[in-house]
């Protein structure tokens, strides 16, 4: 664990204008910078970046963070690496702690560099190998493509890696995958007479192996297991060599195998990448939709590509947003991308892919075609089979959508489809759980927090109304900044803190408009005082609604003194007779 101070005294140092001029080419406009935006595509800039608070904002895409979102989003890092660039640039050393973490990172680097060094000597022995050199050629893989994806050659023979290695026995090569040792305790290597492709992190690190029998054999394909390195579900094939073209392109394209990616890229189609051999997770297309703003899968016509499809639309849903695709090409029966392309070339392949099936008409052919719509209990299965992925589906314009094209499907109406699928708190958010408290008076609140956080210890909180997620919002910023000192008072902290937090949303909007419509100066305090006023004047009704209703139902003697005296109080603030006896 690195240390949250740590952390915020690393933003504190990080000018955040400089590390995304570094990227993406800032302008001046106003008290801000802008650009068009890395993260979408568009024509005028609407990401902006805020200089004295220190964190960007899309208006088109919504894009929001501070240094470390940014290089995440930007360059794929993981957190931990984004922290380490970060810390180089502030010329500080990341806290190597000496828990767990910190022995499970020096262990990462031994691994690194042992599988870098396999890699090395796979990459050789290819040269070596005539048997796999014509295998390659034969397949339609010409040298340089064989470079650019590393491929290498793991040679027959049980022990070749123990000339690459000066300690073969070194437990290291078992737990890195490459060296098992069996029962009786002989030591083998588990790559042998394979074609190798290596998996590389999004930091260029060979971070695992897949390897393919020279022709006929099993397994087709072997891979490394997992590692403290390598978690099948977060990585996928080739994503180092696509990056370019996906960035250019703005889609990436999924395909199920090794081969499938660089027959690909020899046919000139560079945005491929595929999954490891296993259904598509949601952290892989997570990782995905941070580099594209469309995903394009690309599955066999049979049976198994559509169910490997329809694993991948289920494992989507919680990760696509408004502005993000996804949509499925299904390839003719028998063919894989890889004979496509060797048998009709890469235009053919980029045809079907510019007609891709969008995501909702999969979903929607596919529950349509397990249910009979001619009769009511096959149009009621249809609404019942779709109720949990629409639950799950985090786009709500694409929800709407779909509840429409569902409605008239099943003959059900749009509110009825709604009420089945138990959607009407996701459509409308919650009037019901903060009634008739003036949110208006909440987000003017939140964004004179956010500019002035010195503020926060002038409010009182009890004063907040009621339970709503602004509300609370408000009680944990004043708290937080409370108890973080003098680093917590700046934005980018704030956005660390509450990463992932049912509030990041509320706080990213309040910074957005605070971006656009900051509090002069000069009037902030006055603005400030005025805003816990209204609070008052807000309690106050609410004590004496309180209070009113008591008497109705018991008397005024139903009241304790205490209670009196504030009833009598509150009626003559609102100026009524007091005829109490
Ligand atoms: N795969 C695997 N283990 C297997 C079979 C397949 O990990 N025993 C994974 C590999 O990543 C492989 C992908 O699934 O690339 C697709 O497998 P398959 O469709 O069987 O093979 P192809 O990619 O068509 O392989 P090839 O063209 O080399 O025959
Ligand atoms: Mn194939």
């Amino acid at each position: 664990m690195i240390p949250d101070s740590f952390i915020q005294e690393m933003l504190y140092r990080i000018d955040l204008v400089d590390l995304i001029d570094g990227y993406v080419p800032l302008k001046k406009t106003g008290a801000n910078f802008a650009a068009c935006c890395p993260f979408h595509s568009e024509k005028s800039p609407s990401f902006t970046v805020s200089p004295s608070k220190q964190f960007y904002h899309c208006f088109g895409c919504g894009a929001h963070g501070n240094a470390i979102g940014f290089l995440m989003e930007y360059s794929g890092l993981g957190f931990v690496d984004a922290i380490k660039e970060l810390a180089g640039r502030a010329g500080m050393q990341v806290p190597d702690d000496h828990g767990a973490a910190g022995q499970h990172v020096e262990k990462s680097q031994a691994l690194g560099e042992i599988m870098a060094r396999a890699a090395r000597f796979y990459y050789e022995q290819l040269k070596g190998s005539a048997r796999a050199v014509s295998y390659l050629k034969e397949r339609g893989v010409s040298g340089e493509i064989a470079r650019r994806f590393g491929l290498g050659y793991a040679p027959e023979g049980w022990q070749n890696l123990a000339a690459a290695f000066d300690d073969y026995s070194s437990s290291e090569l078992q737990l890195a995958g490459l060296v098992i040792n069996n029962e009786r305790g002989r030591l083998y290597d588990r790559f042998r007479e394979r074609v190798m492709f290596p998996i590389v992190s999004q930091k260029g690190e060979v971070i695992a192996f897949g390897g393919r029998v020279l022709g006929q054999g099993e397994p087709k394909y072997l891979n490394s297991p997992e590692t403290p390195l390598f978690e099948k579900g977060r990585e996928v094939f080739g994503l180092p060599q696509a990056r370019a073209a996906i960035r250019a392109q703005d889609v990436v394209i999924v395909v199920e195998g090794y081969l499938d990616v660089v027959a690909l890229a020899q046919h000139g189609i560079g945005n491929a990448v595929a999954t490891l051999g296993t259904a598509t997770t949601t952290m892989q297309v997570q990782k995905l939709l941070r580099q594209a703003g469309r995903i394009v899968f690309c599955f066999d016509g049979d049976a198994a590509g559509r169910k490997a499809a329809w694993r991948a639309l289920e494992n989507s849903l919680e990760v696509l947003t408004e502005q993000k695709s996804i949509a499925f090409v299904f390839l003719p029966e028998g063919e894989d991308p890889d004979s496509l392309v060797r048998k009709r070339g890469g235009e053919a392949l980029q045809r079907l892919i510019a007609q891709a099936t969008p995501l909702s008409d999969f979903l929607l052919r596919e529950l349509a075609g397990h249910c009979d719509l001619n009769s009511a209990e096959g149009r009621a299965r249809l609404v019942a089979d779709a109720k949990p992925l629409l639950g799950r589906l985090q786009s709500s314009l694409l929800r709407l959508q779909l509840v429409k094209r569902l409605a008239e499907n099943s003959g059900f109406s749009q509110a009825e489809v709604e009420r089945l699928c138990d959607l009407q708190s996701l459509a409308r958010p919650a009037p019901a759980r903060a009634p008739r408290q003036a949110p208006s008076l909440l987000r003017p609140l939140l964004r004179l927090l956010l500019q002035k956080p010195q503020l926060a210890g002038g409010l009182p909180l009890d004063l907040l109304p009621g339970n709503s997620t602004e509300a609370r919002a408000v009680r944990l910023l004043c708290e937080t900044i409370g108890d973080g000192g003098v680093r917590m008072l700046a934005y980018p902290a704030l956005i660390e803190k509450l990463r992932g937090s049912e509030y990041e949303g509320i706080l990213r909007a309040a910074a957005a408009e605070l971006m656009q419509q900051p509090f002069a100066e000069e009037g902030i305090d006055a603005e400030f005082e005025g805003a816990v006023k209204r609070l008052l004047e807000g309690e106050h009704k609410r004590v004496f609604a309180v209070l009113q209703e008591k008497v109705q139902q018991l008397g005024v003697s139903g009241l304790s003194s205490e209670e009196k005296q504030q009833y009598l109080t509150a009626l003559g603030a609102r100026g009524r007779p007091g005829s109490v006896g």
